[in-house]
């Protein structure tokens, strides 16, 4: 298991092009990125919210799959830096899978962007672009259920704030595990800054081989819960289920549902999140999403500042990069 670390190493160098997933960073890295965007929320906070550090430079948002919260997230980041912001959203279901990528993927590097922030349906489409089709940083904005590292990042932002460390809470991740791609960028993403992961979820919404991911399994609420520092709630991906895995929202809430009756298993501090959208009644009752130990609206703002961090350090990572490369190939 990594060592857990509380203190940011301020000599870290980050040596990524690109944001693809978690597993990818080391803990310097993570806290290194957490400790960037700590800063960055004070920019937001501002009258005047505008860091004009990369001016001139042109940002995509590439989404073939809807998202409203994220997107506009990824647009704010980008313009509070000052980059030229250009949205792309294609429908995904009218197109060829793989094809459209590519080719949509080839005609945007034409355009010289600095970066493409990407959300596709199929696991890998963001490392794709990254390794053999475009020039530019790319970050993963959600790749089917595989990883999505910038709400993992931003929910780690979150938990630190209100709670001064990751390293020994014990966070439970309730419910749509299977469809899930904040729930496995979490748990990579905890476990690598010492945190005790729970997942609690029916069988049925817990994908193959869990246990090896480093994590506690329960199948029931009351019995995951206690002793709990953090409550992670899932929305239940009714578009990614082919069969029937859940019986219906009314017994699904019976069961795995957070009203305020079951929060009280979880410590009595415990903060309570949800990655949005929320399907009320469903996952969670609205008694608990708007009551007060919810920081559901403490993670939308610190999605802004953590992505205003990730761009700031890939766009930099990048042009130091292509520096040294040129000052080599000048020296040979
Ligand atoms: C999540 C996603 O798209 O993976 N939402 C988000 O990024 N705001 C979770 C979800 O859709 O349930």
């Amino acid at each position: 298991m990594t060592k857990a670390i509380d203190t940011i190493n301020y000599t870290h160098v980050f040596g990524h092009r690109h944001l693809l997933g978690i597993a990818e960073l080391s803990p310097h890295d993570i806290e290194y990125l957490l400790e960037r965007a700590d800063k960055a929320v004070s920019v937001s906070r501002q009258v005047e919210k505008k860091k004009m550090v990369l001016r001139g430079r042109t940002q995509i948002n590439l989404f073939f799959e809807p998202s409203t919260r994220t997107q506009a997230s990824f647009e704010l980041a980008g313009k509070r830096l000052g980059a030229d912001v250009m949205n792309m959203s294609v429908a995904s279901s009218s197109v060829k899978k793989g094809e459209t990528l590519v080719d949509t993927a080839i005609t945007l590097n034409a355009m010289q962007p600095d970066l493409l922030v990407v959300r596709h349906h199929s696991a890998g489409a963001a490392e794709l672009l990254a390794q053999k089709l475009v020039g530019c940083s790319v970050i993963n904005a959600g790749d089917g259920a595989h990883e999505h590292p910038t709400q993992a990042l931003l929910d780690a932002l979150t938990i630190k704030r209100n709670k001064g460390r990751v390293a020994r809470l014990t966070v439970a991740i309730c419910g749509d595990v299977l469809h899930s791609r904040v729930a496995r960028s979490n748990i990579i993403l905890l476990n690598a800054l010492g945190a005790r992961v729970r997942l609690i979820a029916p069988s049925t919404l817990l994908p193959i081989g869990v246990e090896r991911l480093g994590v506690e399994v329960f199948n029931s609420m009351e019995e995951g819960l206690k002793d709990c520092d953090v409550v992670m709630m899932l929305r239940v991906q009714r578009e990614r289920m082919t069969g029937a895995l859940i019986p219906s929202a009314r017994e699904y809430f019976r069961f795995y549902g957070l009203d305020s009756e079951r929060l009280k298993y979880a410590k009595e501090d415990a903060i309570v999140m949800h990655p949005g959208p929320m399907n009320r009644g469903v996952e969670i009752s609205s008694e608990v999403a708007d009551g007060p130990q919810s920081v559901i609206e403490e993670q939308v703002e610190m999605g802004v500042a953590l992505r205003m961090a990730v761009i700031e350090t890939l766009i930099e990572t990048n042009d130091r990069l292509d520096n040294e490369k040129k000052h080599k190939e000048e020296q040979k």
